[in-house]
């Protein structure tokens, strides 16, 4: 870890007490101007840290913001997070960014991160609202030993990590087949995962995660505001969303350890456990085609298994889910 880094850790491990500048200025061997330069840049940073020519140097304030350090403190993981977090204050999409580092050789567990993104994607080329340090706009490269048939199990174990995340700060959301997560019935979270394959092998996957948290209703657009929420929105309070982060990846990486060993079952048992179309009447709009009948279960590999009128089972892998 660099000099600041530590020096940030030893500031947050002494929980607002002093520390002398002599005594930092020793611990690191470092001259006072070094001492100076390292404290300005965690200030640059956004970090409040209280100067006093006797007592030393107190942290006072820690920015809102999803600093690659505040991620990486205290998160439970052994492979997410682990190597790079790309940090962003803006950028056009962190699934865009996290797709060209992946193209140049980026390992499994790379994150990038934004507080803001210009052109925020979502599935079926809409846009992803994502307003500066509202919510959580995430992506991350994995690289798994899967056949692209059993990619779309990658959505499904990311909605059923998002929902133990989040019921972690008791909030009971539910799934929307294949990559929603509704909130008292408006679309709290998305999920979208893009994959580039070579010889019928999965090259790497880019799995970008947009969680709405202190989004309040009255900046959220015309064409979103009715079926949109945010978590501030339906709790009236605010969270701190690097935690929200660091629980969601713990739970990512649990479920991506089973999907690794092709064991589904606690993954398509939580899906199905907070499913809001299993066992209802919908519709499926695909491209050119759309599907009515009852959702009756999720196949292996992800797919909704729709019972139609005559009893015939449909297997579909993508479309757009509307409650009959
Ligand atoms: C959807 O519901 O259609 C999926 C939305 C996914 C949004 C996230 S935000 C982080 C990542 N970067 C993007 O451009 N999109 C995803």
């Amino acid at each position: 870890m660099d000099i600041k880094y530590s020096i940030l850790k030893l500031f947050k491990d002494s929980r607002g007490e002093w520390l002398s500048a002599e005594d930092l200025r020793k611990r690191y061997t470092i001259s006072r101007t070094v001492l100076w330069k390292n404290i300005n840049s965690l200030r640059d940073e956004g970090y409040t840290i209280e100067a006093s020519p006797r007592r030393g140097y107190k942290l006072t304030g820690i920015p809102d913001l999803m600093l690659p350090f505040e991620i990486r403190d205290g998160l439970e993981t052994n492979m997410l997070g682990r190597g790079k977090i790309i940090h962003y204050r803006e950028t056009d999409s962190t699934n865009s960014k996290a797709k060209e580092l992946a193209e140049s050789g980026y390992p499994e567990g790379t994150i990038v991160i934004a507080e803001n993104q210009l052109i925020g994607r979502g599935r079926m080329n809409r846009k992803w609202f994502s307003p500066p340090g509202a919510g959580i706009y995430m992506s991350v490269i994995l690289r798994p030993v899967l056949s692209p048939t059993d990619s779309p199990m990658i959505t499904i174990m990311t909605a059923a990590a998002l929902a133990d995340a989040l019921a972690t700060i008791d909030l009971s959301v539910q799934i929307k087949w294949p990559n929603d997560i509704l909130l008292n019935g408006k679309k709290l979270s998305g999920i979208l995962s893009e994959m580039d394959t070579e010889r019928d092998l999965i090259n790497y996957i880019i799995l970008g995660v947009g969680i709405n948290v202190n989004t309040p209703h009255t900046i959220l657009p015309d064409d979103i505001k009715n079926t949109a929420t945010s978590i501030m929105i339906e709790t009236g309070r605010s969270f701190d969303r690097v935690n929200i982060l660091k629980t969601f990846l713990k739970y990512l990486e649990q479920y991506y350890e089973y999907l690794k060993r092709e064991d589904f079952y606690n993954i398509l048992a939580k899906w199905k456990e907070c499913s809001n179309v299993i066992g209802r009447k919908i519709r499926v709009d695909l491209p050119n085609e759309f599907y009515t009948g009852k959702a009756v279960d999720i196949s292996r590999n992800g797919a909704l298994l729709l019972e139609d009128t005559n009893g015939t089972i449909v297997s579909i892998v993508s479309g757009d889910v509307s409650l009959l």
